[in-house]
């Protein structure tokens, strides 16, 4: 199953594909992830996104699309996979397209006080990139990731202006997407406001195993 999953910063895309890849077994391709390690590891990609990043601005679609042909192109993606946080323009989406034929966009709906809720009580684990929440999905012990021990930290684009720039730049350059891929008839809308718990069961609904 090729899928994309669409829709606002703090939708709760990141959460769900990680849910997602282990229910359905397929890898979750994240393009921020891959950025904020290239970010952590200081590599020359780290060092020409992170300021870019860090505003809460798209990196060019030039850099970002040569790095998911080269992500689709290892051994991994043969059964599938969960592209979150790709493609997010138009040029983005054309030339996916000519790459792969995915079965779905699923879009996760939720309003700007919904984003900012989550955003600013987002924390994220430094080692393994679990997310977290100070109120929705506290840790067990606070500040240290649950899964490994590691320390969790807060993103650099979720201090209020970045996340106001991030959700301005989704309104002109990513919501045009959930119409793109409608058209096509490739668009499935899920309602992204519950617990990630009942988002999860309405995906297995949508798309059984
Ligand atoms: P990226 O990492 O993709 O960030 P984003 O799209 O802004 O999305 P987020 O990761 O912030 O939100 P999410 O939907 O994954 O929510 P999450 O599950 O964490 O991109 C970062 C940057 O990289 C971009 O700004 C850009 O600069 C660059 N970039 C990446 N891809 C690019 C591309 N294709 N082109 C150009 N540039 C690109 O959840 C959020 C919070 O809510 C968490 O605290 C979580 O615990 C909580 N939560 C989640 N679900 C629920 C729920 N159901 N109920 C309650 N709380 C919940
Ligand atoms: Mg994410």
């Amino acid at each position: 199953m090729k899928l994309i999953f669409l829709g606002p910063p703090g939708a709760g895309k990141g959460t769900l594909a990680v849910l997602v890849s282990e229910t359905y077994k397929i890898p979750h391709i994240s393009t921020g992830e891959i950025f904020r390690a290239a970010i952590r590891e200081k590599t020359p990609l780290g060092l020409k996104v992170q300021a870019i990043i860090d505003a809460g601005q798209l990196v060019s679609d030039d850099i970002t699309i040569e790095l998911v042909r080269e992500r689709l192109g290892k051994d991994d993606t043969k059964a599938g996979y969960i592209l979150d946080g790709f493609p997010r323009t138009i040029p983005q989406a054309e030339a996916l397209a000519k790459i792969v034929e995915i079965d779905a966009a699923v879009n996760f709906d939720i309003a700007d006080d919904g984003v900012v809720a989550r955003l600013s009580g987002r924390r994220v684990c430094r080692s393994c990139s679990q997310n977290y929440h100070v109120d929705y999905m506290k840790p067990k012990v606070e500040g240290v990731c649950d899964k490994c021990g590691g320390e969790l930290y807060i993103r650099e684009d979720d201090k209020i202006e970045a996340i106001t720039k991030r959700l301005e730049v989704y309104r002109k350059q990513t919501a045009p997407l959930i119409d793109f891929y409608r058209s096509v008839g490739k668009l499935t809308e899920v309602d992204a406001r519950p617990s990630s718990a009942a988002v999860l069961e309405e995906f297995k609904k949508l798309f059984p195993l």
